[in-house]
């Protein structure tokens, strides 16, 4: 925005709370939840979801564990009617599980949302107006505050005689929006809200709903949580009102708000899943449950097997979960930054080493809040390799996915060599493409130096432990055969090489491993070389059927790369 635009916009008014207290509380339990994806969630969709996609979207968030859901506006469309009638007919709506509807203080869709309830054993009646001066001022052309508090009052005097009128069977709960709470002023949502409550008559027994909905996000979270403890402070028979927040995302903090609002006092929150919603969305429950979660706070909600919660979300909305969507999206497990690919990999080796001693081990590994498996989430997208990684992280993938241990200090020379590989072709490199390169680069070389047939006999000397090689090198395009004794193969091979001129070297390394995973018993072995004239240190690989051949094989691929 150009400074020039500044002159249309106004700071938000605080509310005076100098003694507030929710600064200093800690959130230690989930608040009751209501999903609210059937109605505004679906109301802000390019294409609403038809009858049977939000019947499946029901029964997702019936299995997650939702116990209220509010499930439209029956008296706005005849799809939203039909739905409801669908959910009474065929038995779906299970026993502890409480059905919302949303009807605005009109006689008529009052009249017609009981129509819908009909039979239906348990429901909240959601009603609401908006109250905030900006509304009454545009949106009611001028009306006054008693105009507006009577809207309500009159809505609410209709519900609670058709409630009075439901068979003993039915159980009707009130709930009340005074709408664009977020902007009204305090004093007046409060008269509403007691002007409705003294017509209801909560009872600490059947305690009615006040929802404070932040309709539109105008102001910080601090604020939305100051609103909310003076509310909270001054609302008459606060143990007979259930105080709901309904967040939406304006400011891209809904999420905060929502969290200090439960600080604040609230008992109930309203959201959708991954926080579809109109404009920039509604409350994402899914996060606010699973922070919860992630300082050890059950919630009640299953958020284990998220991917396939998203996929029937992706389907029954035609909407995407972004790729940054905290817990849900695609790339939030993920790391491509060679310092925090580091960082992961020395979390997940220690975390192995310390479960073995304390299998209570708390949840410790660097840039990871969670254990995405305890999300549905596996460890294969973690790290991920471009440009902008690092050795352990190359590393990573190459243990993990094809079972190569590579030793420490060879981390880096491998990482550098395949994350320059990956900056030429300016792309993120996949799985298979980091071991093929490896193995083109690292593993059996035989560019100028090639290991042709080799040979070892243990009983050649009649010296215990000693061991004479004989090998065929191609060297330079010529072929020469070597001989040497050592204490072991790859000794007696150096020997072979010194014997020959072809030693420029010191052995300061050597490590192999069975390769995990492989379809044949390979083995892996690394040598590490010292360059005798400049002290410059490489390792190669060598990956055989035979280990002592693997040894070798890594040795003539360290010299090709000393070269
Ligand atoms: O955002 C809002 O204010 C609403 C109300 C109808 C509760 O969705
Ligand atoms: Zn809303």
């Amino acid at each position: 925005m150009n400074s020039n635009s500044l002159h249309k916009y106004r700071p938000f008014p605080p509310v005076s709370l100098p003694d507030r207290t929710w600064p200093d509380r800690v959130l230690e339990r989930a608040p009751i939840w209501c999903s609210v994806d059937l109605r505004d969630g679906n109301q802000a969709l390019p294409i609403p979801m038809s009858v049977e996609e939000k019947i499946e979207m029901f029964d997702l968030l019936v299995r997650i564990g939702f116990k209220q859901i509010e499930v439209g506006f029956p008296s706005a469309a005849d799809t939203e009617f039909n739905f409801l009638r669908r959910l009474a007919d065929e038995n779906r709506i299970p026993d502890d599980v409480t059905v919302q509807v949303l009807v605005q203080c009109r006689e008529h869709l009052i009249r017609r949302t009981f129509e819908a309830l009909e039979g239906i054993p348990r429901a909240i009646v959601h009603l609401y107006n908006s109250t905030s001066p900006l509304q009454r001022r545009i949106t009611f052309r001028d009306a006054s505050r008693e105009e507006i508090k009577r809207i309500a009052v009159e809505g609410t005097t209709l519900v609670r005689e058709l409630a009075s009128q439901v068979p003993g069977s039915q159980r009707i709960d009130f709930q009340y929006s005074p709408e664009s709470f977020s902007d009204t002023e305090p004093d007046f949502s409060l008269e509403v809200c007691e002007a409705v409550k003294a017509i209801w008559q909560p009872t600490r027994e059947q305690p009615m709903i006040l929802n404070l909905p932040a309709t539109v996000e105008w102001s910080t979270p601090n604020v939305h949580a100051d609103q909310i403890e003076w509310f909270c402070r001054h609302i008459s028979g606060r143990d007979t009102v259930v105080i709901s927040l309904h967040t939406h995302n304006d400011r891209g903090t809904g999420i905060a708000a929502t969290e200090l609002g439960l600080l604040a006092g609230a008992d109930r929150v309203e959201g959708t899943l991954f926080g579809n919603g109109e404009r920039t969305g509604n409350l994402d429950l899914v996060v606010v449950a699973l922070n919860l979660n992630s300082h050890g706070i059950a919630t009640g909600l299953d958020f284990s097997d998220l991917p396939s919660i998203r996929a029937v979300y992706e389907r029954c909305t035609r909407m995407t979960v972004p790729e940054r969507q905290p817990y849900a999206g695609e790339l939030v497990f993920t790391a491509f930054s060679g310092s925090h690919q580091d960082a992961i990999k020395k979390g997940f080796d220690r975390r192995t080493e310390e479960l073995a001693q304390d299998p209570d081990l708390t949840w410790g590994v660097p840039y990871l809040t969670i254990d995405p498996r305890d999300i549905g989430r596996s460890y294969e997208a973690i790290i991920r390799i471009n440009s902008q990684s690092g050795r352990g992280g190359v590393a990573y993938v190459l243990d993990r996915d094809h079972g190569l241990d590579l030793p420490k200090t060879m981390h880096h020379q491998v990482g550098h060599a395949i994350y320059t590989h990956a900056d030429r072709l300016g792309r993120e490199l996949s799985s298979d493409e980091i071991r093929e390169y490896f193995h083109a680069h690292f593993v059996n070389l035989r560019t100028r130096f090639e290991l042709l047939d080799f040979d070892l006999d243990h009983h050649a000397s009649g010296k215990p432990g000693e061991v004479l090689c004989q090998a065929s090198l191609r060297s330079d395009g010529s072929t020469l055969n070597l001989s040497g004794t050592g204490n072991g193969p790859i000794n007696a091979f150096v020997h072979a090489l010194d014997a020959a001129g072809l030693k420029n070297f010191n052995v300061t390394d050597y490590r192999s491993h069975a390769v995990r995973g492989g379809s044949d018993a390979d083995s892996a072995a690394f040598v590490q070389l010292r360059n005798a004239n400049t002290d410059e240190l490489v390792w190669g690989c060598g990956i055989d059927s035979s280990i002592e051949m693997a040894g070798l094989r890594a040795l003539v691929s360290a010299m090709n790369l000393l070269v």
